[in-house]
């Protein structure tokens, strides 16, 4: 069955690129994205993971580890990375998960056997400090991802974790958000120094609480 939003991320084993690990253990307090590519030695996966290892220092900031999962052998993505530091200019710099008899692959769901019968489609989880999924994404193999977009999601993700806020279309980092509509007015002044604009009674607007 599908993983759905709420639900705590299946735990496994996998050999990687860094080692054996053990995928809650490895999480420890951190935020984690665990991301399917469909191959090594493919054109749009080497922009992706280059692109992810460039921005590593953009995750870190957000306490969030990241993990990547092909069915290709860990010797495979040893080989493949050499390549990924020579054409995309960053080093590979987190694992990625040896999956050739797809364990992880299949507790994910990430073959969708109606797009491709035994490669992975570019699915993205991303899991909070309590191991529950917040957000996935799956895309086409013929669709690479957006690395802004997915910090984009994750700061909007650990914002509204601590805050009852939630983010309009198009909001990043910095922009105004709305006050959730369980929270009173009253309440709202409370919680909600800087004061809020209200546009509707539904749709109220506060800077940025955590700035
Ligand atoms: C790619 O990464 O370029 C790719 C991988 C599998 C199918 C199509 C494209």
């Amino acid at each position: 069955m599908a993983i759905r939003l709420g639900d705590v991320a299946p735990d496994f084993t996998a050999d990687t690129t860094d080692g054996t690990i053990t995928f809650h253990e490895w999480l420890g307090d951190s935020w984690g994205i665990l991301f399917s590519h469909p191959k090594d030695f493919t054109p749009v996966c080497t922009t992706e993971l280059g692109a992810f290892s460039a921005r590593k220092a953009d995750f870190d900031k957000r306490n969030t580890k990241l993990i990547a999962v092909s069915v290709d052998s860990v010797a495979s993505h040893h080989d493949w990375a050499g390549d990924i530091e020579e054409t995309q200019g960053a080093a590979l710099a987190f694992p990625i998960i040896g999956d050739e008899n797809r364990q992880v692959a299949d507790l994910y769901d990430m073959i969708h056997p109606n797009a491709n019968d035994t490669l992975t489609v570019r699915s993205v989880f991303i899991v909070g400090p309590d191991k529950k999924v917040k957000l996935t994404l799956t895309y086409p193999a013929s669709t690479g991802r957006n690395v802004d977009e997915i910090l984009r999601v994750l700061d909007s993700l650990q914002l509204t974790a601590d805050y009852k806020v939630a983010t309009p279309v198009n909001w990043t980092d910095g922009n105004d958000v709305i006050i959730v509509p369980a929270v009173s007015d009253d309440e709202a002044k409370e919680r909600f120094p800087k004061g809020f604009t209200t546009i509707k009674p539904y749709l109220r607007t506060t800077p940025q609480p955590n700035k």
